[in-house]
């Protein structure tokens, strides 16, 4: 099992991931996206909007991240948007009651201490108010990680939504929120899209966007952050209907992250015992992090519980009035809802790999990143095998003509087995190499990352060549 620590310090050293205003000493809980980042992101965003809105039943909106904020009182998020809270006395640090649990529950497991763990388990699932986790953490004498004390204050509740201000005036009638889940942008815009894109149930609407919350503890990296996004799809249905489509959108978004090169050795579902108070079955997909086994995805069935709640608090109707059939209902939602950056961190944990190789009679280590070729922040790379005999000006128009299609990197640095070293650290699939034989006949070496395989290939069918193997 790779470590976190390797991840994260590729991610740096390679310009996928850095530590938000690091000049500063950082800020916890918030990452900045470097050059190849971003491309692996917008590559990601893309994958699922194709795969979400290339269809006849599904269409896109980009909302607003600050909304009414009488919103998040429908939702429900200004009442019960919250985590149980607990401080230890002697260090002061600060925890999610529930992690705390869970995070003492994973040490007896990592001891196999298994008996216990369960049934500690047992009664974190079955936890409903603040008393109960506060019972089982002084019942375990569970410590605090960092001063090893069981001194502990009562179990309070936190709401994590982020407020700040509208306009000059800081007082409770200009309070906004940002908002802490994207779907809300969703359920208010329901009506106008419906109307405006000529839907009718069942019909969805996607939507990308950035979602923030004030998370007691961030941790792992781009698991748990303040600032997030999330790439979320609500699914309007005909009440009763609901079972069935929410086994439909199981199987499509599970096969997508299939698609997508995700191990299935590496993913597993999480069936919610407890849920949320919008929903009436709910599941996750979850990941293999090198720290175990975390949600990337939640597919929910929400019931009509935000169209209604909102239909009550604006006052304007919500429902589907079908003329033809004579019937009329305020629909049920089945909501996809997966998270951007954990999607992301999932795809370079699930993408990192060492192998031992032999070249030039050494062996050495080669960390391929295997992404899949959609995915990877850069699909070519165009090298001159040296840097002499015309052939870096052959090479550097080919890297011109291709650029025009994929994102390309041309490198004339070092030999040119350091030069693939690079490329594959970073999961470049493709890198073709113009050489002496080049200049005679225009073909050139086209190298498969994963197989480390070369074909030659007439320089005017590089294009069609990685076209046909993209997918
Ligand atoms: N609209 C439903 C909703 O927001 P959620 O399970 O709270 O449901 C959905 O969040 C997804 O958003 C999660 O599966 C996760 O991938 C991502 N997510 C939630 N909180 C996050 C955080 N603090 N940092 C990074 N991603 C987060």
């Amino acid at each position: 099992m790779i470590k976190l620590d390797t991840i994260i310090s590729l991610a740096k050293r390679r310009g996928f991931v850095f530590q938000s205003s690091e000049i500063y000493g950082g800020l916890n809980g918030f990452w900045d996206y470097g050059p190849l980042g971003v491309e692996l992101l917008n590559n990601y965003k893309q994958a699922w909007w194709r795969e979400m809105t290339y269809r006849d039943d599904i269409v896109g909106v980009d909302a607003a991240i600050i909304m009414h904020p009488k919103t998040w009182v429908a939702s429900g998020h200004v009442a019960q948007f919250s985590d149980p809270m607990i401080d230890n006395k002697t260090s002061k640090a600060r925890y999610r009651a529930d992690n705390l649990i869970e995070e003492y529950i994973q040490k007896l497991r990592n001891k196999n201490k298994n008996d216990l763990a369960n049934e500690i388990e047992t009664k974190l699932n079955k936890a409903e108010k603040n008393e109960d986790y506060y019972n089982i953490i002084t019942g375990y004498q569970i410590t605090c990680p960092v001063s090893g004390s069981t001194e502990w204050t009562e179990v309070r509740n936190f709401n994590l939504m982020f407020k700040t201000f509208v306009g000059p005036v800081e007082d409770e009638s200009s309070t906004v929120y940002l908002r802490p889940e994207s779907a809300q942008g969703i359920f208010v815009n329901f009506k106008n899209v419906m109307d405006s894109a000529r839907m009718r149930p069942p019909f969805g609407i996607a939507q990308i966007g950035k979602a923030f919350r004030n998370e007691i503890n961030t941790k792992n990296f781009l698991f748990r952050t303040r600032e997030f996004e999330q790439m979320e799809m609500q699914y309007f249905i005909k009440p009763g209907s609901e079972k069935d489509w929410f086994e439909y959108w199981k199987e499509q978004r599970w096969n997508w992250y299939l698609k997508m090169g995700m191990k299935e050795s590496k993913m597993k579902w999480k069936v919610h015992e407890k849920l949320a108070h919008y929903a009436n079955y709910a599941v996750d997909i979850e990941f293999e992090f090198p720290f175990g086994f975390g949600e990337i995805e939640g597919i929910h069935s929400r019931t009509d519980f935000d169209l209604s709640s909102h239909q009550n608090h604006s006052g304007k109707k919500l429902e589907y009035v079908d003329t033809v059939n004579q019937d009329r209902f305020v629909p049920y939602v089945i909501e996809t809802s997966g998270g951007v950056s954990r999607g992301f961190m999932a795809m370079l944990c699930n993408a990192y790999d060492e192998e031992k190789i032999t070249e030039d009679g050494k062996e050495e280590t080669r960390v391929v990143m295997r992404f899949h070729p959609r995915l990877a922040p850069i699909t070519l790379a165009v090298f001159p095998l040296v840097n002499k005999d015309g052939m870096p000006e052959y090479a550097h128009k080919i890297y011109k003509d291709l650029q025009k299609y994929f994102p390309t990197q041309y490198d004339t640095s070092g030999a040119i087995g350091r030069r693939y070293r690079r490329q594959d650290e970073i999961g470049t699939p493709f890198c073709v190499t113009v050489d002496g034989q080049t200049l005679e006949d225009h073909s050139v070496t086209i190298r498969n990352r994963d197989s480390m395989l070369q074909d030659r290939i007439p320089v005017s069918k590089i294009k069609e060549y990685i076209e046909e193997r993209i997918d």
